[in-house]
């Protein structure tokens, strides 16, 4: 990897960076266990493994002083009655902080600490999101008819922990409550032994 200034576009109307040095394609089938419904997913996963979403990333040495960016695109859908969404994650690196710039779509950033703070933060085109350090973050497609377009960029050394929202679950959910968007409480929330 050169270390040099390097530019590069999000070009309109399908805003996939230019520059790509990772796809990354997340089908329903590697969400299992992650949508309150199971027997909506096995359903669904049935007929077909659905794209739910993709990452492009620019790729950056991770270490501190580094700075990771990209693209992430949430297509709509629902699993029973809750939207599609990404698996979510803390970062490894529990003290690093990242932003999200909203290209397109509606959707919601559904965030949670280990502490038991929760928060949701609307996201439409044009909104900037600041997720500070120890926030786990799962973004979640509310429209049925466009994908949710997000720019991240986070500190190059963050890491990813999946493990943890694969153990225990947002405390969130974000369904389609038939009169509209709600947010729940996640009747299998349970937190993880040690975490
Ligand atoms: O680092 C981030 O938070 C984003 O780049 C996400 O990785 C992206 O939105 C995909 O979500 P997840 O990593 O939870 O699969
Ligand atoms: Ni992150």
């Amino acid at each position: 990897m050169t270390d040099t200034p390097f530019t590069l576009t999000l070009p309109f109307p399908k805003v996939i960076p230019s520059k790509v040095e990772a796809h990354i394609k997340r089908p329903l089938s590697s969400l299992r266990g992650m949508f309150a419904d199971e027997e909506a997913y096995e359903r669904m996963l049935g007929q077909e493994d659905t794209l739910v979403y993709e990452v492009f990333e620019i790729k950056r040495n991770e270490e501190v002083g580094e700075l990771a960016l990209g693209v992430s695109v949430v297509h709509p859908g629902v699993v029973g009655a809750e939207f599609f969404m990404t698996k979510g994650h803390f970062h490894s690196v529990l003290e690093t902080a990242e932003v999200y710039y909203c290209l397109q779509g509606e959707g919601f950033m559904v965030m949670e600490t280990p502490e038991g703070d929760t928060s949701v933060a609307a996201l439409r085109p044009g909104t900037v999101l600041y997720v500070p350090p120890r926030w786990a973050h799962r973004s979640v497609c509310t429209s049925r008819q466009g994908d949710l377009v997000t720019l991240f960029v986070y500190p190059g050394n963050a890491g990813h922990d999946y493990g943890t929202i694969e153990k225990q679950g947002f405390r969130k959910l974000v369904i389609d409550g038939g009169n509209g968007i709600a947010f729940v409480d996640n009747p299998r929330w349970k937190k993880e032994a040690g975490s």
